[in-house]
């Protein structure tokens, strides 16, 4: 029975304690990249994608045709899929 009582509390307390918490999560959290990821984003792509051709204009093409480039070349650039995201975001907030 103690077993069950201290059980009881300590879920009560974690509960009490997740509240605060999973009230801060409901505020809309942005699906694009951060500042410090779209910054990392673009010392990626420069690093990365002028090693053999020239460093594209990010201007030069819509987004939609980056979404495009970027699924052939993130590849060629061996980037993870979060590099990739990143640079996505970096070359489309160039073009704003
Ligand atoms: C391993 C070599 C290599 C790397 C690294 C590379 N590219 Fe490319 N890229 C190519 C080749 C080869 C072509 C031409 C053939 C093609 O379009 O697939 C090309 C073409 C392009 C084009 C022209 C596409 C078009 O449709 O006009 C763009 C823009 C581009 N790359 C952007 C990038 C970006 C951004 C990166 C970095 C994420 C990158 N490349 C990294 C080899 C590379």
């Amino acid at each position: 029975m103690k077993k069950i009582i201290a059980a009881a509390s300590f879920a009560a307390v974690l509960l009490a304690s997740c509240t605060p918490k999973a009230s801060t999560a409901t505020t809309p959290v942005a699906s694009t990249s951060t500042a410090e990821e779209i910054a990392q984003g673009k010392t990626i792509f420069e690093n990365s994608c002028g090693r053999c051709h020239k460093l594209p204009d990010p201007t030069s093409h819509t987004s939609v045709q980056w979404v495009g480039i970027m699924n052939r070349m993130a590849p060629k650039a061996k980037l993870s899929d979060e590099q990739h995201q990143w640079v996505y975001d970096y070359i489309v907030s160039v073009k704003k």
